[in-house]
């Protein structure tokens, strides 16, 4: 990764934090469990990928920075609440999340649950009370693609196809379509909300750009599916080989690690492809998927 990407991902994660701590109650607020549960869940680790992609996509028509931190953070607390019910025993049952105990564990099972829920409430409350785009037309048809990617046809329904998958061969098609529901369609929305903070892309950008984030968010389900059976618990920050163990169907074990890694590379040329009339404005969206296809955890 050269430097000059390292310190624009540095400030775009900074200008996140700062912005994710501020909207977070405080622990001595009551509920002080719930409150200190949701601040262990979402402050202090992870790659904070979603909202880079935000940024990256918000640089190919200035948008402005204090909108996309909105839109990151709202995307990033809903990817902060699906990880919290992700590890639940009722789920993928996982003790180790972001090199720390997961957050059932540190706290109890009631309380992730209510954690996951009002994480999600706390999303929508943001993209609602600020503003981040020129019309209140733009921002609600955002609040509705936000509300998509997260619920039965998104991530929560991607999650449901996941869990009815265990023991299961699925067959490539009904794998693609579980990885670009339980984590494509938030990368895909981390894109498209991050473009519509600047000025109106036409209509052919729009779908050039929502090409390249179909191919990105499944590219970062096979890296994790990758990195399951590759990399270990230390670097990983969460429990090594657990797909094998949980007996999940993933690219790894329906087509082996190199050809999982092979088709990551072939996803990334397509998405590439599909930035090609953007020229340099979509440097940064080369950056960051270069950076979630080469990443090491
Ligand atoms: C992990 O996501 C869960 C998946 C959707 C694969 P990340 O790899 O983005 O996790 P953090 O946010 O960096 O911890
Ligand atoms: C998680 O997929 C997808 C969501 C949380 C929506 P995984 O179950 O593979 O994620 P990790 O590997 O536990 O982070
Ligand atoms: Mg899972
Ligand atoms: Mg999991
Ligand atoms: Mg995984």
């Amino acid at each position: 990764m050269n430097a000059d990407f390292q310190s624009w991902a540095r400030d775009c994660q900074s200008r996140l934090e700062t912005f994710l701590e501020s909207q977070l109650a405080k622990t001595d607020r009551e509920p002080a469990r719930l409150h200190s549960a949701m601040r262990y869940s979402v402050l202090g680790g992870g790659k904070r990928v979603r909202p880079l992609f935000s940024f990256a996509a918000g640089a190919l028509n200035g948008a402005d920075a204090e909108r996309i931190t909105v839109v990151g953070a709202a995307v990033e607390l809903i990817h902060a609440y699906s990880l919290v019910h992700d590890d639940m025993p009722c789920m993928d049952d996982d003790v180790l999340r972001r090199g720390k105990p997961t957050c059932h564990v540190e706290y109890d099972e009631a309380t992730a649950l209510l954690t996951g829920d009002s994480l999600q409430s706390l999303s929508f409350q943001l993209l609602a009370e600020h503003q981040v785009a020129d019309s209140a037309q733009v921002q609600l048809a955002m609040i509705k693609q936000l509300a998509q990617a997260s619920g039965s046809r998104g991530m929560a329904g991607g999650q449901a196809v996941d869990l009815d998958s265990v023991g299961k061969a699925l067959t490539l098609p009904e794998l693609e379509f579980m990885h670009i529901h339980k984590t494509g369609a938030l990368i895909r929305a981390a894109v498209m909300l991050g473009a519509q903070c600047g000025n109106r892309l036409n209509e052919e950008q729009l779908t050039q750009l929502d090409h390249f984030s179909k191919c990105v968010g499944l590219a970062f389900q096979v890296v994790d599916d990758v990195l399951d059976s590759e990399a270990t618990t230390a670097t990983l920050g969460k429990t090594a080989g657990k797909d094998a163990d949980n007996d999940k169907p993933t690219y790894v074990s329906i087509l082996g690690v190199n050809q999982a890694r092979e088709l990551a590379e072939s996803l990334r040329r397509d998405a590439f492809q599909s930035l090609e009339s953007f020229g340099d404005a979509a440097a940064r969206l080369r950056q960051v998927t270069d950076f979630i296809i080469q990443r090491e955890f």
